[in-house]
């Protein structure tokens, strides 16, 4: 378990974000993102396609430096990617012509430690994330599930203080995701690491977070943060998730055309989808305003 302290926080401190764009003026994709993120903590930030989310995990995990502003992690501005921050896609990226151990290991591979260690380490995050028997399959072999989990065991085999999650079930059908959010929250409860995930998804975003930070779009910018002051596990049906839920997707209703968006996205056909309850419930005290 990595020893959490309060300098471990991760820091955005006024982050903007353009694209060059051919023949045309830069795409503000981000502007004046500023938030903390405490160590050990899980934010899930919550927007609708399109509005910066990924752009905003990319700087974090230092795949892109180009952007104004600064992020600080454990007190060290991000100046490329690390050891200390894992990431999960929404595609596994798995190696297809490796095993799920093999593709854990590759992510030791500048990891100080002997191959022993490797080894154990590897077998460990296999067990966290209930895959053990499947060591020795491939990709094609395993379920989109299952690929997943080898990618989360990938994420996390080096020990990292922050994990950073971009959409990691969007693919999966409604059942795996459901059983996967609760594989991710029996992980964090266990690591104790933060976490970062980035979803479109309302109830992902509250079933998960500590906080959930509401993005609104062109450009992304931090439009709530939101506690999420529910016991774990939580209750989809619990009335007080079901306001939040409401409430965010109302908040969701000013932005521009989001508002069809969010709503779609809660009428699929997941089993833990919720009820639907009047827009017109009373206001509630979880909310607050982030500034
Ligand atoms: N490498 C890139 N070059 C130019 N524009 C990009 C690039 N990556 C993303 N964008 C644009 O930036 C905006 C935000 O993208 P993204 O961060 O992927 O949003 P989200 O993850 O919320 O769907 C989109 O309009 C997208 O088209
Ligand atoms: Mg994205």
């Amino acid at each position: 378990m990595t020893a959490s302290t309060l300098s471990d926080s991760i820091d955005i401190l006024h982050v903007s974000k353009r694209y060059a764009q051919q023949g045309g003026a830069p795409l503000a994709v981000l502007d004046d993102i500023s938030l903390r993120v405490r160590a050990g903590e899980f934010v899930s930030v919550l927007g609708s396609s399109g509005c910066g989310k990924s752009t905003l995990l990319r700087l974090i995990a230092g795949l892109d430096t180009d952007y104004s502003g600064d992020i600080v992690v454990a007190g060290d501005k991000v100046r490329d990617t690390s050891l200390e921050r894992g990431i999960v896609f929404q595609d596994h990226r798995l190696f297809p012509w490796l095993t799920a151990s093999q593709n854990i290991l590759a992510a030791l591979r500048n990891a100080p430690l002997s191959a022993r260690e490797k080894r154990e380490a590897v077998a460990e995050h296999i067990a966290l994330v209930g895959l053990k028997g499947f060591e020795n399959a491939y990709p094609h072999q395993l379920s989109g599930g299952m690929a997943q989990r080898v990618a989360i065991a990938r994420g996390l085999v080096n020990r990292p203080r922050v994990l950073l999650l971009d959409e990691p079930f969007g693919a999966l059908d409604a059942l795996t995701r459901g059983r996967l959010q609760n594989e991710l929250q029996r992980i964090w409860e266990h690591e104790r690491i933060t976490m970062i995930l980035v979803t479109h998804d309302v109830d992902e975003a509250l079933y998960l977070g500590e906080r959930v930070v509401t993005m609104a779009p062109r450009p992304g910018r931090i439009k709530r943060i939101v506690d999420v002051a529910l016991p774990r596990p939580r209750e989809r049906n619990d009335p007080r998730f079901i306001r939040l839920r409401d409430e965010v997707l109302a908040d969701f209703a000013d932005q521009d055309g989001t508002r069809r968006e969010a709503r779609e996205d809660r009428d699929d056909d997941r089993p833990n989808g919720g009820t639907r309850v009047p827009v017109a419930s009373p206001p509630i005290t979880e909310w607050r305003l982030a500034w």
